[in-house]
Protein backbone atom coordinates (compact mmCIF):
# COMPACT_ATOMS: atom_id res chain seq x y z
CA UNK A 1 0.00 0.00 0.00
CA UNK A 2 1.42 3.12 -1.20
CA UNK A 3 1.38 6.72 -0.42
CA UNK A 4 1.04 9.71 -3.69
CA UNK A 5 4.30 11.54 -3.80
CA UNK A 6 2.71 14.46 -2.40
CA UNK A 7 1.07 13.15 1.10
CA UNK A 8 1.86 15.08 3.96
CA UNK A 9 3.41 12.79 7.16
CA UNK A 10 2.68 15.72 9.64
CA UNK A 11 2.81 16.37 13.31
CA UNK A 12 0.59 18.15 15.32
CA UNK A 13 0.51 21.14 17.98
CA UNK A 14 -1.23 23.01 19.73
CA UNK A 15 -0.33 26.86 21.10
CA UNK A 16 -1.46 26.16 24.37
CA UNK A 17 -0.75 22.80 24.78
CA UNK A 18 3.58 23.15 23.82
CA UNK A 19 4.32 26.85 24.31
CA UNK A 20 4.84 27.14 27.74
CA UNK A 21 5.62 30.80 28.26
CA UNK A 22 2.25 32.05 29.18
CA UNK A 23 2.81 35.29 31.25
CA UNK A 24 5.93 35.54 28.59
CA UNK A 25 6.34 38.43 26.00
CA UNK A 26 3.36 40.45 26.45
CA UNK A 27 0.92 37.39 26.16
CA UNK A 28 -2.50 38.09 27.45
CA UNK A 29 -5.11 36.11 29.85
CA UNK A 30 -6.05 32.67 28.13
CA UNK A 31 -9.38 31.08 30.01
CA UNK A 32 -7.52 28.40 31.11
CA UNK A 33 -4.73 30.41 32.60
CA UNK A 34 -7.74 31.15 35.20
CA UNK A 35 -9.47 27.92 35.29
CA UNK A 36 -6.18 25.95 36.21
CA UNK A 37 -5.94 28.43 39.46
CA UNK A 38 -9.39 28.29 40.52
CA UNK A 39 -9.41 24.24 39.84
CA UNK A 40 -6.21 23.84 41.55
CA UNK A 41 -5.45 22.20 38.27
CA UNK A 42 -2.57 21.68 36.34
CA UNK A 43 -0.04 23.85 35.29
CA UNK A 44 0.16 24.74 31.31
CA UNK A 45 3.83 25.99 32.33
CA UNK A 46 6.60 25.16 30.45
CA UNK A 47 4.41 22.62 28.93
CA UNK A 48 7.23 21.35 26.06
CA UNK A 49 8.48 25.10 25.52
CA UNK A 50 8.15 25.41 22.32
CA UNK A 51 7.96 28.46 22.62
CA UNK A 52 12.19 28.72 23.13
CA UNK A 53 12.36 25.53 21.47
CA UNK A 54 10.35 25.55 18.49
CA UNK A 55 13.90 25.19 16.20
CA UNK A 56 14.68 21.60 17.94
CA UNK A 57 11.03 20.66 17.33
CA UNK A 58 11.37 21.40 13.53
CA UNK A 59 15.41 20.62 13.15
CA UNK A 60 13.65 16.70 14.88
CA UNK A 61 10.72 17.40 11.77
CA UNK A 62 13.83 17.48 9.59
CA UNK A 63 15.74 14.36 10.24
CA UNK A 64 12.67 12.00 11.16
CA UNK A 65 10.42 12.79 7.59
CA UNK A 66 8.15 15.02 8.78
CA UNK A 67 7.26 17.24 6.48
CA UNK A 68 4.23 19.27 7.86
CA UNK A 69 3.70 21.01 11.37
CA UNK A 70 0.59 21.74 12.46
CA UNK A 71 0.69 25.16 14.61
CA UNK A 72 -1.78 27.07 15.99
CA UNK A 73 -1.60 30.84 17.10
CA UNK A 74 -2.15 32.15 20.58
CA UNK A 75 -4.79 34.80 20.03
CA UNK A 76 -3.55 36.34 23.41
CA UNK A 77 -0.36 36.42 22.00
CA UNK A 78 -1.63 38.87 19.14
CA UNK A 79 -4.12 40.33 20.98
CA UNK A 80 -3.75 40.38 24.62
CA UNK A 81 -6.93 41.49 25.64
CA UNK A 82 -8.19 39.48 22.56
CA UNK A 83 -8.87 43.00 20.66
CA UNK A 84 -7.42 46.41 20.67
CA UNK A 85 -3.65 47.10 20.66
CA UNK A 86 -1.57 44.55 19.00
CA UNK A 87 1.47 42.90 20.66
CA UNK A 88 4.55 43.39 18.47
CA UNK A 89 6.73 40.52 20.39
CA UNK A 90 3.60 38.38 19.58
CA UNK A 91 3.48 38.85 15.87
CA UNK A 92 7.29 38.75 16.05
CA UNK A 93 7.62 34.88 17.35
CA UNK A 94 5.39 33.30 15.04
CA UNK A 95 6.74 35.13 11.82
CA UNK A 96 10.27 33.70 13.19
CA UNK A 97 8.70 30.35 14.21
CA UNK A 98 6.98 30.36 10.30
CA UNK A 99 10.11 31.24 8.68
CA UNK A 100 12.17 28.77 10.21
CA UNK A 101 9.81 26.04 9.32
CA UNK A 102 9.66 27.09 5.70
CA UNK A 103 13.22 27.18 5.50
CA UNK A 104 13.74 23.70 6.61
CA UNK A 105 11.05 22.33 4.20
CA UNK A 106 8.41 22.24 7.01
CA UNK A 107 4.98 23.46 5.70
CA UNK A 108 3.25 24.94 8.74
CA UNK A 109 -0.55 24.25 8.70
CA UNK A 110 -2.05 27.32 10.88
CA UNK A 111 -4.91 26.76 12.84
CA UNK A 112 -6.25 30.29 14.22
CA UNK A 113 -8.43 28.98 17.52
CA UNK A 114 -7.57 25.68 19.02
CA UNK A 115 -9.08 26.02 22.85
CA UNK A 116 -7.76 29.51 23.65
CA UNK A 117 -10.23 31.71 23.79
CA UNK A 118 -9.16 35.01 25.99
CA UNK A 119 -10.03 34.97 29.46
CA UNK A 120 -12.81 37.76 29.34
CA UNK A 121 -14.60 36.25 26.11
CA UNK A 122 -14.63 32.79 27.37
CA UNK A 123 -16.30 34.10 30.54
CA UNK A 124 -18.91 36.25 28.01
CA UNK A 125 -20.67 33.07 26.96
CA UNK A 126 -17.51 32.42 24.43
CA UNK A 127 -18.79 31.62 20.44
CA UNK A 128 -22.44 31.77 22.05
CA UNK A 129 -21.72 35.62 21.91
CA UNK A 130 -22.25 37.13 18.83
CA UNK A 131 -19.54 39.94 19.88
CA UNK A 132 -16.79 37.30 20.23
CA UNK A 133 -17.57 35.93 16.90
CA UNK A 134 -17.10 39.61 15.91
CA UNK A 135 -13.48 39.90 17.93
CA UNK A 136 -12.66 36.75 16.81
CA UNK A 137 -13.17 37.82 12.50
CA UNK A 138 -11.09 40.60 13.17
CA UNK A 139 -7.79 38.88 14.90
CA UNK A 140 -8.25 36.50 12.21
CA UNK A 141 -8.34 39.12 9.40
CA UNK A 142 -5.24 40.71 11.08
CA UNK A 143 -3.52 37.19 10.97
CA UNK A 144 -4.05 36.77 7.39
CA UNK A 145 -3.08 40.03 6.14
CA UNK A 146 0.09 40.40 8.17
CA UNK A 147 1.24 36.54 8.07
CA UNK A 148 1.02 36.53 4.43
CA UNK A 149 4.16 33.41 4.45
CA UNK A 150 1.50 30.80 5.68
CA UNK A 151 -0.24 28.73 2.71
CA UNK A 152 -2.64 26.63 4.85
CA UNK A 153 -4.87 28.35 7.04
CA UNK A 154 -7.85 26.64 9.47
CA UNK A 155 -9.92 28.32 10.98
CA UNK A 156 -10.85 26.70 14.15
CA UNK A 157 -9.78 23.18 15.74
CA UNK A 158 -12.44 21.06 16.93
CA UNK A 159 -15.61 23.09 17.30
CA UNK A 160 -17.76 20.38 18.62
CA UNK A 161 -14.93 19.22 21.56
CA UNK A 162 -14.55 23.10 22.46
CA UNK A 163 -18.27 23.64 22.82
CA UNK A 164 -19.52 20.31 24.39
CA UNK A 165 -16.95 20.36 27.18
CA UNK A 166 -17.28 23.63 28.10
CA UNK A 167 -20.95 23.77 28.41
CA UNK A 168 -21.96 19.86 29.15
CA UNK A 169 -19.08 17.92 30.53
CA UNK A 170 -18.10 20.93 32.03
CA UNK A 171 -14.14 19.84 31.57
CA UNK A 172 -13.30 22.65 30.32
CA UNK A 173 -13.42 26.32 31.57
CA UNK A 174 -15.69 27.70 32.18
CA UNK A 175 -16.50 24.22 33.55
CA UNK A 176 -20.76 24.02 33.12
CA UNK A 177 -22.78 21.19 32.81
CA UNK A 178 -25.51 20.30 30.80
CA UNK A 179 -26.66 23.53 29.15
CA UNK A 180 -27.17 22.21 25.69
CA UNK A 181 -28.55 24.77 24.36
CA UNK A 182 -25.14 27.27 25.26
CA UNK A 183 -23.36 23.98 23.71
CA UNK A 184 -25.40 24.37 20.17
CA UNK A 185 -24.92 28.34 19.99
CA UNK A 186 -21.29 27.94 20.77
CA UNK A 187 -21.03 25.61 17.63
CA UNK A 188 -23.23 27.95 15.90
CA UNK A 189 -21.10 30.69 16.37
CA UNK A 190 -18.49 29.13 15.86
CA UNK A 191 -19.34 27.80 12.50
CA UNK A 192 -20.38 31.00 11.32
CA UNK A 193 -17.10 32.80 12.47
CA UNK A 194 -15.64 30.30 10.29
CA UNK A 195 -17.92 31.30 6.87
CA UNK A 196 -17.30 34.52 7.62
CA UNK A 197 -13.79 34.20 7.77
CA UNK A 198 -13.85 31.58 4.81
CA UNK A 199 -15.88 34.50 2.83
CA UNK A 200 -13.15 37.14 3.67
CA UNK A 201 -10.44 35.02 2.79
CA UNK A 202 -11.72 34.23 -0.81
CA UNK A 203 -13.34 37.40 -1.52
CA UNK A 204 -10.20 39.64 -0.51
CA UNK A 205 -8.08 37.15 -3.07
CA UNK A 206 -5.66 36.07 -0.68
CA UNK A 207 -3.47 33.56 -1.69
CA UNK A 208 -3.63 30.02 -0.22
CA UNK A 209 -5.85 27.56 1.20
CA UNK A 210 -8.22 27.41 4.06
CA UNK A 211 -10.13 25.03 5.60
CA UNK A 212 -11.79 24.17 9.39
CA UNK A 213 -10.52 21.15 11.67
CA UNK A 214 -13.57 19.25 13.21
CA UNK A 215 -13.65 16.61 15.37
CA UNK A 216 -15.25 13.69 13.68
CA UNK A 217 -15.71 10.58 15.17
CA UNK A 218 -18.00 7.49 13.90
CA UNK A 219 -21.16 7.28 16.36
CA UNK A 220 -23.06 3.43 15.83
CA UNK A 221 -25.50 2.21 17.53
CA UNK A 222 -24.54 -0.94 19.76
CA UNK A 223 -27.63 -3.27 17.82
CA UNK A 224 -30.38 -3.16 15.71
CA UNK A 225 -32.64 -2.31 18.32
CA UNK A 226 -34.67 1.12 16.31
CA UNK A 227 -34.42 3.23 19.73
CA UNK A 228 -30.98 2.58 19.83
CA UNK A 229 -30.23 3.41 16.06
CA UNK A 230 -31.99 6.57 16.38
CA UNK A 231 -29.88 7.55 19.84
CA UNK A 232 -26.75 7.05 17.75
CA UNK A 233 -28.16 9.03 15.16
CA UNK A 234 -29.21 12.31 17.63
CA UNK A 235 -25.95 11.98 19.09
CA UNK A 236 -24.07 12.41 15.71
CA UNK A 237 -26.63 14.84 14.31
CA UNK A 238 -25.31 17.46 17.18
CA UNK A 239 -21.60 16.50 17.60
CA UNK A 240 -20.74 15.66 13.62
CA UNK A 241 -23.95 16.38 11.95
CA UNK A 242 -24.37 20.31 12.11
CA UNK A 243 -20.49 20.91 11.66
CA UNK A 244 -20.34 18.34 8.76
CA UNK A 245 -23.68 19.92 6.78
CA UNK A 246 -22.81 23.68 7.71
CA UNK A 247 -19.10 23.54 6.36
CA UNK A 248 -19.72 21.20 3.17
CA UNK A 249 -23.42 21.85 2.67
CA UNK A 250 -23.56 25.21 4.07
CA UNK A 251 -26.76 24.79 5.81
CA UNK A 252 -28.26 22.71 8.37
CA UNK A 253 -30.64 19.70 7.07
CA UNK A 254 -34.20 19.23 8.53
CA UNK A 255 -33.11 15.98 9.81
CA UNK A 256 -30.38 17.49 11.74
CA UNK A 257 -32.09 20.41 13.10
CA UNK A 258 -34.91 18.11 14.30
CA UNK A 259 -32.69 15.95 16.51
CA UNK A 260 -31.04 18.64 18.10
CA UNK A 261 -34.18 20.24 19.15
CA UNK A 262 -35.16 16.70 20.59
CA UNK A 263 -32.09 16.71 22.70
CA UNK A 264 -32.85 20.33 24.13
CA UNK A 265 -36.35 19.70 24.32
CA UNK A 266 -36.08 16.61 26.94
CA UNK A 267 -33.52 18.61 28.60
CA UNK A 268 -35.91 21.57 29.20
CA UNK A 269 -34.40 24.03 26.65
CA UNK A 270 -36.02 26.55 23.48
CA UNK A 271 -35.51 25.68 20.59
CA UNK A 272 -32.46 26.16 18.17
CA UNK A 273 -33.11 28.66 15.38
CA UNK A 274 -30.04 29.75 13.59
CA UNK A 275 -30.33 33.36 12.61
CA UNK A 276 -31.12 33.43 8.90
CA UNK A 277 -27.99 36.15 8.21
CA UNK A 278 -25.83 33.57 9.56
CA UNK A 279 -27.03 31.01 7.32
CA UNK A 280 -26.64 33.60 4.20
CA UNK A 281 -22.85 33.30 4.97
CA UNK A 282 -22.94 29.39 5.51
CA UNK A 283 -24.31 29.07 2.43
CA UNK A 284 -22.03 31.32 0.89
CA UNK A 285 -18.43 29.77 2.50
CA UNK A 286 -19.32 25.97 1.60
CA UNK A 287 -18.62 25.98 -1.90
CA UNK A 288 -14.81 28.00 -1.34
CA UNK A 289 -13.33 25.63 1.39
CA UNK A 290 -9.93 24.04 0.30
CA UNK A 291 -9.81 20.82 2.59
CA UNK A 292 -11.49 19.74 5.56
CA UNK A 293 -9.29 18.64 8.51
CA UNK A 294 -10.77 15.24 10.11
CA UNK A 295 -9.37 14.88 13.90
CA UNK A 296 -10.18 10.94 15.04
CA UNK A 297 -9.07 9.13 17.67
CA UNK A 298 -12.16 6.24 18.57
CA UNK A 299 -15.19 5.12 17.59
CA UNK A 300 -18.63 5.26 19.79
CA UNK A 301 -21.30 3.03 20.35
CA UNK A 302 -24.66 4.36 21.69
CA UNK A 303 -27.91 2.94 23.22
CA UNK A 304 -31.39 4.54 24.19
CA UNK A 305 -31.74 6.55 27.57
CA UNK A 306 -33.77 8.31 28.92
CA UNK A 307 -32.42 8.87 32.83
CA UNK A 308 -30.61 12.06 34.17
CA UNK A 309 -27.70 13.28 32.84
CA UNK A 310 -24.62 11.71 34.14
CA UNK A 311 -21.06 11.74 32.68
CA UNK A 312 -17.70 10.84 34.27
CA UNK A 313 -14.46 11.98 32.17
CA UNK A 314 -11.75 9.75 33.09
CA UNK A 315 -8.70 12.16 33.09
CA UNK A 316 -6.43 9.80 35.26
CA UNK A 317 -6.15 6.73 33.13
CA UNK A 318 -7.48 4.40 35.14
CA UNK A 319 -9.53 2.29 32.54
CA UNK A 320 -12.93 1.62 32.99
CA UNK A 321 -14.03 4.38 34.62
CA UNK A 322 -15.81 6.89 31.84
CA UNK A 323 -19.04 7.13 32.20
CA UNK A 324 -21.49 8.76 30.16
CA UNK A 325 -25.65 8.53 29.76
CA UNK A 326 -27.01 11.83 28.42
CA UNK A 327 -30.31 12.64 27.89
CA UNK A 328 -31.96 12.54 24.77
CA UNK A 329 -28.40 11.78 23.10
CA UNK A 330 -28.02 7.85 24.75
CA UNK A 331 -25.64 5.73 26.78
CA UNK A 332 -22.27 5.52 25.71
CA UNK A 333 -21.43 1.77 26.15
CA UNK A 334 -17.87 0.59 26.05
CA UNK A 335 -17.98 -2.78 23.51
CA UNK A 336 -15.56 -5.83 25.44
CA UNK A 337 -14.49 -6.84 21.62
CA UNK A 338 -13.15 -3.53 20.78
CA UNK A 339 -9.39 -2.66 22.76
CA UNK A 340 -9.53 0.25 24.62
CA UNK A 341 -6.31 3.15 25.59
CA UNK A 342 -6.11 3.43 29.83
CA UNK A 343 -8.43 6.82 29.13
CA UNK A 344 -11.15 3.83 27.66
CA UNK A 345 -10.85 5.32 24.28
CA UNK A 346 -12.39 2.46 21.98
CA UNK A 347 -9.41 1.88 18.67
CA UNK A 348 -11.76 1.00 15.80
CA UNK A 349 -9.65 2.42 12.75
CA UNK A 350 -13.20 1.35 10.35
CA UNK A 351 -14.87 4.38 12.34
CA UNK A 352 -12.43 6.92 10.44
CA UNK A 353 -12.71 5.13 7.00
CA UNK A 354 -16.40 5.13 7.46
CA UNK A 355 -16.46 9.14 8.45
CA UNK A 356 -14.12 9.15 5.27
CA UNK A 357 -16.64 8.12 2.95
CA UNK A 358 -19.16 9.66 4.63
CA UNK A 359 -17.25 13.27 3.89
CA UNK A 360 -16.18 12.70 0.29
CA UNK A 361 -19.89 12.23 -0.52
CA UNK A 362 -20.10 15.81 -0.40
CA UNK A 363 -19.37 18.06 -3.33
CA UNK A 364 -16.95 20.60 -1.52
CA UNK A 365 -15.26 17.80 0.70
CA UNK A 366 -12.32 18.55 -2.73
CA UNK A 367 -9.42 17.52 -0.55
CA UNK A 368 -9.25 15.91 3.37
CA UNK A 369 -6.58 16.09 5.75
CA UNK A 370 -6.37 13.78 9.14
CA UNK A 371 -4.82 16.55 10.67
CA UNK A 372 -5.06 14.50 14.47
CA UNK A 373 -5.15 11.39 14.96
CA UNK A 374 -2.62 9.05 17.55
CA UNK A 375 -2.67 7.37 21.01
CA UNK A 376 -2.09 8.33 23.95
CA UNK A 377 -0.02 5.90 26.49
CA UNK A 378 1.67 6.05 29.81
CA UNK A 379 5.27 6.37 28.71
CA UNK A 380 8.91 6.51 30.64
CA UNK A 381 12.01 6.44 28.70
CA UNK A 382 14.13 3.03 29.16
CA UNK A 383 17.70 2.13 29.60
CA UNK A 384 18.35 3.31 25.78
CA UNK A 385 16.93 6.17 26.19
CA UNK A 386 14.11 5.86 23.87
CA UNK A 387 10.57 4.50 24.20
CA UNK A 388 9.64 1.15 22.20
CA UNK A 389 6.05 2.43 21.32
CA UNK A 390 5.12 -0.73 19.38
CA UNK A 391 1.50 0.00 20.23
CA UNK A 392 1.77 3.59 18.95
CA UNK A 393 3.26 1.93 15.69
CA UNK A 394 0.27 -0.44 15.33
CA UNK A 395 -2.32 2.15 16.08
CA UNK A 396 -0.49 4.50 13.28
CA UNK A 397 -0.49 1.56 10.81
CA UNK A 398 -4.43 0.52 11.31
CA UNK A 399 -5.71 4.41 10.64
CA UNK A 400 -3.38 4.76 7.60
CA UNK A 401 -4.14 1.59 6.20
CA UNK A 402 -7.93 3.10 6.42
CA UNK A 403 -7.17 6.38 4.89
CA UNK A 404 -5.05 4.11 1.63
CA UNK A 405 -8.25 2.09 1.62
CA UNK A 406 -10.26 4.96 1.76
CA UNK A 407 -8.51 6.65 -0.97
CA UNK A 408 -8.61 3.49 -3.14
CA UNK A 409 -12.16 3.98 -3.25
CA UNK A 410 -12.47 7.47 -4.47
CA UNK A 411 -11.58 9.63 -1.62
CA UNK A 412 -9.05 12.13 -1.65
CA UNK A 413 -6.74 12.62 1.47
CA UNK A 414 -3.27 14.06 1.28
CA UNK A 415 -2.01 14.04 4.42
CA UNK A 416 -1.59 13.02 7.94
CA UNK A 417 -0.67 14.50 11.30
CA UNK A 418 0.14 12.61 14.31
CA UNK A 419 -1.28 13.89 17.60
CA UNK A 420 1.36 14.80 18.61
CA UNK A 421 4.49 16.29 16.99
CA UNK A 422 6.12 15.50 20.92
CA UNK A 423 4.97 14.87 24.11
CA UNK A 424 3.30 17.66 25.59
CA UNK A 425 0.42 18.89 27.62
CA UNK A 426 -2.89 17.44 27.79
CA UNK A 427 -5.98 19.68 28.80
CA UNK A 428 -7.65 17.41 31.27
CA UNK A 429 -4.63 14.80 31.86
CA UNK A 430 -1.84 17.08 32.76
CA UNK A 431 1.48 15.41 31.63
CA UNK A 432 0.97 11.69 32.03
CA UNK A 433 -0.87 11.28 28.87
CA UNK A 434 2.06 10.77 26.07
CA UNK A 435 0.88 10.94 22.48
CA UNK A 436 4.19 12.16 20.81
CA UNK A 437 7.30 11.13 18.52
CA UNK A 438 9.02 12.27 21.04
CA UNK A 439 9.72 11.80 24.15
CA UNK A 440 9.88 15.17 26.12
CA UNK A 441 11.58 14.88 29.67
CA UNK A 442 9.38 17.87 30.88
CA UNK A 443 12.20 18.85 33.68
CA UNK A 444 15.04 19.25 31.80
CA UNK A 445 13.27 19.55 28.33
CA UNK A 446 15.34 16.88 26.47
CA UNK A 447 13.81 15.53 23.45
CA UNK A 448 13.86 11.94 22.27
CA UNK A 449 13.09 10.39 19.46
CA UNK A 450 10.89 7.42 20.47
CA UNK A 451 10.74 4.15 18.28
CA UNK A 452 7.88 5.48 16.43
CA UNK A 453 9.82 8.21 14.87
CA UNK A 454 12.25 6.61 13.44
CA UNK A 455 9.47 4.11 11.86
CA UNK A 456 7.79 7.21 10.82
CA UNK A 457 11.14 8.19 9.32
CA UNK A 458 11.12 5.06 6.85
CA UNK A 459 7.53 5.33 5.74
CA UNK A 460 7.56 8.60 5.09
CA UNK A 461 11.12 7.76 2.71
CA UNK A 462 9.65 4.72 1.67
CA UNK A 463 5.90 5.97 1.02
CA UNK A 464 5.66 2.04 1.66
CA UNK A 465 2.89 1.22 4.35
CA UNK A 466 4.08 -2.44 5.53
C1 LIG B 1 -7.90 16.86 20.18
C2 LIG B 1 -7.39 18.21 20.47
O1 LIG B 1 -7.35 19.00 19.32
C3 LIG B 1 -6.04 18.23 21.16
O2 LIG B 1 -5.86 19.51 21.66
C4 LIG B 1 -6.04 17.15 22.22
O3 LIG B 1 -4.99 17.22 23.10
C5 LIG B 1 -6.15 15.82 21.54
N1 LIG B 1 -7.44 15.77 20.93
C6 LIG B 1 -6.02 14.60 22.44
O4 LIG B 1 -7.04 14.58 23.36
Amino acid sequence: MRFSDDFVFGGATAAYQCEGATKEDGKGLVCWDVYYDETNGYNPDPASDFYHKYKEDIDNCVKFGINGIRISIAWTRIFPKGYGEVNKQGVDHYHELFKYAIDNGVEPYVTLHHFDTPYLFNKDGDFSNKEVEDYFVEYAKFCLDEFTEVEKWATFNEIWPWSVNQFVTGTFPPGEKYQFNKTVSNIHGMLTAHARVLNHFKDSGKEGEMGVIHSLETYYSIDDNEENIEAAKRYDAIANGLAIESTLLGEYTKETLDRVNYILEVNGFDEFKPDEKDLEEMKKAAPKIDFLGINSYQAHWMKEYKGENVHHHNGTGDKGTFESRLKGMGEEVKRDDIPKTDWDWSIYPKGLYDMIMRVSQYENCKKIYITENGIGIKEELNENNTVEDDARIDYVSKHLEAVLKANENGANVKGYFLWSLMDMFSWSNGYNKRYGFFFVDFKTQKRYPKKSAYWWKELSESKELK
